[in-house]
């Protein structure tokens, strides 16, 4: 596998009384993505933020907004996710009744396309929608919550995804760190998600130890 590899820092992880000084933090010390969990509270048990805040910190900065939508029915959301300056948009298979018609409402905004696969989620569920995908997000921890630790029977999925196809985009997210990732870039993941393991200590060590 030659696809470059890709870091993440997951913003649900930064202190959110600096989120401007985190953000450039992150990106002057060679992040490429920033991923913005949006949490409802009901898709997941769990709130978090929304479109204000990814328009408000967009104005100060250039990395790819990577938006997860943790969020039932994400079709309400996807216009002021797109205007608030998203580059990629991602949604739970699990959480759209007609997902191929939420895949060409992300694509009718101009933003790549993510779909996300909870744990348990099978890769069959969007196998006729591959071609549609720029990037399949392979759920390592149940979504809702940082810091949880990392479900090692998601490598095989990684592995099956990556031999049905060689170049899309495979994103991991939860309890990604420098042991985990190893294994995962191993399996053919591509992008990297890292919430609490990144935002601890040393920014620019911690995204060079998860290349
Ligand atoms: C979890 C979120 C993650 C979270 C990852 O539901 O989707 O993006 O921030 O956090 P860590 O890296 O701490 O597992
Ligand atoms: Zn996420």
């Amino acid at each position: 596998m030659s696809k470059k590899i890709i870091v993440a820092p997951s913003l649900l992880a930064a202190d959110f009384s600096k989120l401007r000084e985190e953000i450039q933090e992150v990106e002057s010390h060679g992040a490429e993505y920033l991923h913005l969990d949006v949490m409802d509270g009901n898709f997941v048990p769990n709130i978090s933020f929304g479109a204000p805040v990814i328009s408000s910190i967009r104005k100060h900065s250039n990395l790819v907004f990577d938006v997860h939508l943790m969020v039932e029915n994400p079709d309400r959301f996807i216009k002021d996710i797109a205007d608030a300056g998203a580059d990629v948009i991602t949604v739970h298979a699990e959480a759209t009744k007609h997902l191929n018609r939420t895949i060409q409402l992300i694509k009718s905004y101009g933003k790549k396309v993510g779909v996300a696969l909870n744990p348990s989620t099978p890769l069959d569920f969007i196998k006729y929608d591959l071609k549609d995908i720029d990037m399949v997000l392979i759920m390592t921890v149940n979504p809702g919550f940082g810091g949880q630790a990392f479900i090692e029977g998601m490598l095989q999925k990684i592995k099956d995804l990556r031999s049905i196809d060689p170049n899309i985009d495979i994103q991991v997210d939860g309890g990604i760190n420098d042991k985990t990732s190893k294994l995962v870039k191993e399996a053919g993941a591509n992008i990297l998600v890292a919430g609490s393991y990144l935002f601890k200590g040393d920014y620019k060590q911690k995204i060079e130890s998860l290349r």
